[in-house]
């Protein structure tokens, strides 16, 4: 595991996110009142940018055909059909930065 920044406090306020690119993989990372989060930016279904969507109480969702994955866990929570997980990281704070660890 390696720990990367992904931006300051001051740019991720609360109820944004923001998409950081990592060794060419692009991460989402957003802020819950306050609580860090991260997981895999692009949509299990097909492909869409999640940091484009809306976050809500914890829960994106895809601006493309509105799949719903919980923030913290990358678990989908709603779709008609069956698609795969996000991959979801670790996050810390340390002075004002926020990490992701990937
Ligand atoms: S691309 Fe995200 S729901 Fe279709």
């Amino acid at each position: 595991m390696v720990k990367i920044i992904a931006g300051k406090i001051s740019d991720i306020t609360p109820g944004k996110m923001v998409k950081v690119s990592i060794d060419g993989r692009d991460i989402l990372v957003a802020n819950i009142d306050g609580v860090y989060c991260a997981a895999d930016d692009s949509c299990t279904h097909s492909g869409a940018s999640l940091s484009e969507g809306k976050l809500e109480n914890g829960i994106i969702t895809c601006g493309w055909h509105a799949a719903q994955f919980d923030c913290k866990t990358g678990k989908l929570v709603k779709f008609p059909a069956k698609i795969r997980d996000l991959t979801s990281y670790k996050t810390s704070v340390e002075s004002d930065d926020v990490f992701i660890e990937v």
